[in-house]
């Protein structure tokens, strides 16, 4: 079988890979960095049991929606493949790819009703949002990892990075043994730090009168500026609700703003240095109404804590990955009236819902968030209701 075609690309799905057809109707998956409309030639790299998985090799008519991509490093490295685009019409395709999902998941009648109130808010920075990062270090400097390889790439600069922590990037990587590390900045300081400092980082959340500490190794929302506007439309969902549990709270994100506003809180996280910053801010604060709890929400065990704390509303915020067997346990909590679900992965998070839908939980309204512009990455927040 021939190896190399020459595909015209129907649409984006979810990865920001391209569909394609050949000729004979087999489906072609074309890795990102295609867009809708062009015609591209593609090397086939792997054959799938439904499908043919491709990379394109040549661009023969491109997109009138391509741009320059504004990063030296783009040819090779996969850090950024919506930098191709301008950052509204990479939110376009993601609000395309986003429909996608849900028509093949809800139908096409319960995809459209939800659509039709869909909110959509961009990132207030189209580049330099991310105060935290991942850099693979060899030899004391930093890499990205290649697109569609593992090969690595050398860095001088990365454009998704915030300044204080692109100018300190090699800085930081020279004091870090290989492998891949994270590092971070204070959007507060500029302070920046690796995931091995001791010492913690202050970010503010501006409407709740709050600075938190935080390591660097400690999980936080890298788009700093579009999370202020996340955490306050998360308080304005649970508003009406007193008793609230903060699910995968990581280091109170919600939770410490949501307590500031005087709401009886549990959060549960699984990661005991998240827990311990979370514990130590809010003692540190006097926030009283909030109790960190560790546990793994893997484990059914873990749900009698969330059962007993009777909690009116519950935020979700799983990691990517998901929350397998989470549908039951939230249908088997009585008290529970709202569910805000937090979510990167649209496709995991929908597979996880299905038993709250079966259970009569309606999804009452959807927000999607730009938190990671110039990839197809996207985060949504869905309000499910009991019914
Ligand atoms: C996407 S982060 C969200 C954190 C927090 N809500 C925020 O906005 O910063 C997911 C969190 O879930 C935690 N986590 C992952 N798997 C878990 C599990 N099985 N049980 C409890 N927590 C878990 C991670 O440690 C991480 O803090």
């Amino acid at each position: 079988m021939e190896d190399q075609f020459v595909l015209d690309i129907e649409k984006l799905l979810w990865r920001g890979r391209g569909l394609a057809r050949l000729d004979s109707g087999q489906v072609v998956i074309v890795e990102p960095g295609v867009l809708p409309g062009e015609k591209v030639r593609a090397q086939i790299q792997a054959h799938k049991k439904d499908y043919l998985q491709a990379q394109a090799v040549e661009i023969l008519s491109p997109s009138p929606l391509r741009v320059n991509h504004p990063c030296a490093h783009a040819n090779q490295c996969g850090g950024s493949p919506f930098g191709m685009v301008t950052s509204q019409t990479g939110l376009a395709l993601k609000k395309e790819i986003l429909i996608d999902a849900l028509t093949r998941s809800l139908g096409y009648d319960s995809a459209n009703k939800l659509l039709s109130s869909l909110m959509v808010l961009p990132s207030p920075k189209e580049w330099r949002y991310r105060w935290r990062g991942q850099i693979h270090v060899q030899d004391h400097k930093a890499h990205a990892m290649a697109q569609g390889s593992s090969k690595l790439v050398a860095l001088q600069d990365c454009l998704l990075l915030a300044e204080p922590l692109a100018q300190a990037m090699s800085a930081l990587a020279y004091d870090l043994p290989d492998g891949r590390h994270t590092i971070a900045a204070s959007p507060d300081t500029g302070q920046v730090a690796h995931e091995y400092d001791p010492q913690c980082l202050s970010f503010s959340f501006s409407a709740f009168d709050l600075t938190i500490h935080l390591p660097a190794q400690v999980f936080f929302q890298a788009n700093w500026d579009l999370n202020q506007t996340l955490v306050q439309l998360v308080a304005s969902l649970v508003d009406p609700f007193d008793r609230v549990a903060d699910l995968f709270s990581g280091a109170g994100n919600f939770a410490l703003p949501l307590s500031r506003l005087g709401k009886n809180i549990l959060a549960v996280e699984g990661s005991p240095v998240a827990l311990k910053a979370g514990t130590d801010n809010a003692l540190r604060l006097g926030l009283d109404k909030v109790r960190f709890q560790q546990a793994n929400l893997s484990k059914d065990s873990s749900w009698s804590m969330v059962r007993d704390f009777a909690p009116q509303s519950i935020i979700l915020d799983p990691p990517r990955t998901g929350a397998k067997g989470i549908g039951h346990h939230v249908t088997a909590i009585d008290s529970a009236q709202r569910l805000v679900w937090v979510s990167c992965d649209v496709i995991n998070t929908l597979r996880d819902m299905q038993p709250l839908l079966a259970q009569g939980w309606e999804i009452g309204s959807m927000i999607l968030l730009d938190m990671f512009p110039g990839t197809w990455h996207m985060e949504i927040v869905l309000v499910l209701d009991r019914c």
